[in-house]
């Protein structure tokens, strides 16, 4: 792989990074060998993995062109990886070439990557920045200009939550995320869950903690709570491939296989 301009020194690539495993098992080509070995041991323990990861794509997508069709035209996605596979601004741009979306990830090499693809891309921005610490994120999104955080906006946390940890207060950052955001915005939400999981599943969840950053699986009841008060939209928090699939066949036989719920909301301003 080319390393990308601009790489940070202080990157250590003898540590798999969880950014470039999830690139592997899309199909991209941003990794290195010590993530695709690490990426081969996951999936050798549980093939249903690299389909998990592109159901977990393939809902961000379905999320995106719902937020599209109700007029959202501006996201913040947080933990967004390494944009090539099938990504946000491609779903965002293609149905509203005006639309504005900041990437944000913790990992360097996936912000570098972003960084090399989106430029020359105006209308995206790209932020190195730690979910545990919303309120800077926020702050380097404003000082970005790209969003208008007093109009509707997306916040798209797919696949990202379960890198925090309960000690790291999960709901107090959502809280701070939502509070950010006009009425009318919305917040999209994929998580990993040991809900309905095989014990195999639940084995390869604990080899993440190998990546910079351990997985922590979540109840449904957990997963919905992350909305707070805001609305949850139909068919609620589900399993992903449940999720407004675009044909029924679409739907695995056995959608909890994928070991994540999905769920969409949208920030109603209640009366009184
Ligand atoms: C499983 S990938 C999901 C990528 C993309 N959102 C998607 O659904 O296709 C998780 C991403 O979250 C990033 N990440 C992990 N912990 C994070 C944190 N605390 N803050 C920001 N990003 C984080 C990882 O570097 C990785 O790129």
């Amino acid at each position: 792989m080319q390393m990308p301009d601009g790489l940070p020194a202080e990157i250590d690539l003898s540590r798999p990074s969880a950014a470039r495993v999830y690139d592997y098992f899309l199909g991209g080509a941003h990794n290195f060998e010590i993530d695709r070995q690490l990426a081969e041991q996951i999936a050798g323990m549980t093939p249903n993995l690299a389909a998990t990861m592109r159901a977990g794509r393939d809902f961000l997508r379905r999320a995106v062109r719902v937020l599209l069709e109700n007029g959202i035209d501006q996201f913040l996605d947080i933990g967004s990886g390494i944009p090539t596979v099938g990504n946000v601004h491609e779903v965002a741009q293609g149905a509203n070439p005006k639309a504005r979306v900041v990437y944000v990830d913790i990992d360097p090499v996936a912000v570098a990557h972003s960084r090399e693809l989106l430029a020359g891309n105006e209308l995206t921005g790209v932020i190195h920045g730690d979910l545990r610490e919303p309120e800077r994120i926020l702050a380097e999104a404003r000082e970005l200009g790209l969003l208008d955080f007093n109009r509707p906006l997306g916040i798209l946390l797919a696949g990202v939550v379960h890198f925090v940890g309960d000690t790291d207060r999960p709901g107090e950052i959502l809280r701070t995320l939502r509070s950010a955001a006009a009425p009318g915005s919305y917040l999209v939400i994929s998580h990993s869950t040991f809900e309905d999981q095989p014990q195999e599943m639940l084995d390869a969840q604990r080899l993440s903690a190998r990546t910079d950053t351990e997985i922590t699986l979540r109840s449904r009841a957990e997963v919905t709570g992350f909305f707070g008060d805001w609305t949850i939209l139909e068919p609620g928090v589900v399993h992903m491939p449940l999720w407004r699939p675009d044909a029924p066949s679409d739907v695995d036989a056995n959608p909890e296989r994928f070991g994540a719920f999905g769920g969409v909301a949208r920030y109603d301003e209640h009366p009184g």
